[in-house]
């Protein structure tokens, strides 16, 4: 399932203040799973967390794109959200993150447990576990392909960054396609995520 990888941690700064936001949050609300995604505001701290993240990212979608023979032949947006787990809390069921546009989504491990909780679900719900799932590891697979995480056996904050990227239009040079779906539900969409173009 994944179609590309890569190991890198981000830089020592940035990764301190993503570690310290998510201490706090999953010590403020030990039972839930700690995500940045969903409409709700961000405070001061995550909105300082995950403007620094963006130019990083947006350099990794690049990267990313321009491997898939995209970068200059369409255009896209991507999104992102942070997510912390730890052994109290709920894991994430089975589920995909394709709703019209989306071609790729992505995680990144930022703090990685010694338990490798992430699965993809292929037919006849069989989980596979892979093997990258180390701090650092950054994985894409298609947007469409079922996934989830398991609940942790083990201690420690299990850290993750993931999003998608969605088409707004690509061309061969010949045929022109244009992606609409942003016209129906972009508010809702810039509400739920971290969301750049
Ligand atoms: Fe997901």
């Amino acid at each position: 399932m994944i179609i590309w990888s890569q190991n890198q941690n981000l830089p020592d700064d940035t990764l301190s203040k993503v570690e310290k936001l998510v201490d706090r949050k999953v010590k403020d609300k030990p039972f839930e799973l700690y995500t940045t995604y969903g409409p709700r505001e961000h405070d001061d701290e995550e909105t300082e967390v995950l403007a620094l993240l963006v130019p990083f990212y947006r350099d990794k979608m690049q990267e990313v794109m321009t491997v898939m023979g995209l970068q200059d032949r369409s255009a896209y947006q991507f999104n992102l959200w942070l997510q912390g787990y730890t052994k109290r809390t709920p894991g994430h069921p089975n589920h995909a993150h394709f709703s019209g546009d989306e071609i790729l989504s992505w995680s990144h491990v930022i703090k990685s447990v010694d338990q490798k909780p992430f699965y993809f679900e292929s037919g006849g719900g069989v989980k596979i576990h892979p093997d990258v799932q180390s701090s650092g590891d950054i994985n894409v697979w298609p947007a469409w392909v079922m996934h989830g995480a398991d609940p942790l056996t083990v201690e420690g904050n299990r850290i993750v960054i993931a999003g998608n990227i969605m088409l707004q239009a690509v061309t061969d040079h010949q045929i022109t396609a244009q992606c609409t779906k942003t016209q129906s539900n972009e508010k809702e969409w810039i509400a739920k995520s971290t969301w750049v173009s």
